[in-house]
């Protein structure tokens, strides 16, 4: 039997090259080797979006057509929508008599969110909600109802896989030996920097590429990428290693364009006009296949709408199945 995987993503916005590198292209990998379970996280977007049901509820089928686009075969992965398991409901709450609210409070993950939460609005903290403190029980519901052995993630959610394993080791301490701890899968790619130069691509940061910006949206963007601010003249020689033009040039154009390219900048044989004009044309040629799909799922919603049905199905089964081993070992299955 292949080990069973579960990863999640939150519906609030499209995909960007930084998913796509960062995790995207390790999740059609890992889509040949494991028994595959994509969570479309609703519930947990809905935490801090549950004023703005329009966005999360939009944003549930651009992220399934987002992740269709890239290469997820529906026939091999799992998509299935979080608020149509309602085990995972009811996990939640038998998780929540297991954890503390220090120890959620303590969770490095949650901290920073709450962090970022008072930079942007300011407040002393009493805003956050029971529901979002309390995310990573739901989480670890989220991975424990479908037995998921391994976690594709990236580092930042490694303090939820932490808490997730010990509200495990806590439930079969207490119940008896039920579930399994779950493994961190990290993913050997790496994070890909905002167009800006910023350390992180970001929807929030206004500073990335989506999948499904259009040839006018990708022009526009690159023709404002930051380049190497020591150059005046269009034959000034350059450091390509400080231009974001070149970063991308390294993602998405072939090995031996590359090459020219650093050359030709080294020597100020090429101007960043000329130099942003190819990378359009490269991250237009990278972009056509995954436009291509996106526009073929646009145009057949009845088909997206059945692999999120199918999944689903699938995904509810092994959560009944769960959760009877579940209320079982705690003594409450009338
Ligand atoms: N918290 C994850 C994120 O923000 C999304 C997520 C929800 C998830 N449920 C999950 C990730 C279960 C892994 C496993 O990216």
């Amino acid at each position: 039997m292949p080990k069973t995987i579960l990863t999640g993503l939150r519906p609030t916005g499209n995909l960007h090259l930084g998913h796509l590198f960062g995790a995207g292209k390790n999740y059609v990998k890992l889509q040949d080797e494991y028994d595959f379970y994509l969570e479309i996280a609703d519930v947990q977007a809905l935490t801090d979006n549950f004023n703005n049901p329009e966005k999360v509820r939009k944003n549930v089928t651009e992220i399934t057509i987002d992740l269709l686009s890239i290469g997820l075969d529906p026939k091999k992965v799992n998509f299935f929508i979080q608020s149509k398991i309602p085990e995972i409901a009811e996990l939640t709450v038998f998780y929540s008599n297991l954890v503390t609210v220090a120890r959620l409070e303590r969770n490095p993950t949650v901290k920073t969110e709450i962090a970022q939460k008072k930079e942007l609005f300011g407040n002393d903290g009493e805003s956050i909600t029971y529901g979002f403190l309390g995310y990573p029980v739901s989480q670890a519901a989220d991975i424990t109802a479908f037995d998921g052995e391994l976690v594709p993630v990236g580092e930042d959610q490694l303090p939820l896989i932490e808490q997730c394993r010990e509200i495990v080791r806590k439930f079969n301490s207490i119940y008896g030996e039920t579930l399994k701890e779950p493994n961190a899968k990290l993913s050997e790619t790496k994070r890909v920097k905002g167009l800006d130069g910023n350390e992180k691509m970001g929807k929030s940061l206004g500073n990335a590429i989506f999948l499904s910006d259009d040839e006018e949206t990708i022009h526009k963007k690159i023709m404002q990428a930051i380049t190497d601010p020591n150059k005046i003249k269009k034959d000034d020689p350059a450091n390509p290693d400080i231009c974001m033009v070149y970063y991308y040039h390294k993602l998405v154009n072939t090995e031996e364009n590359q090459n020219t390219i650093c050359q030709e900048c080294k020597k100020g044989n090429r101007g960043c006009v000329q130099c942003k004009k190819e990378l359009i044309t490269a991250m237009n040629n990278f972009l056509t296949p995954i436009r291509e799909k996106r526009k073929y799922y646009e145009e057949h919603p009845e088909e997206v709408k059945k692999i999120l049905d199918e999944g689903t199905k699938k995904a509810k089964q092994k959560a009944e199945e769960q959760m009877n081993k579940v209320r079982k070992a705690m003594q409450i299955d009338y």
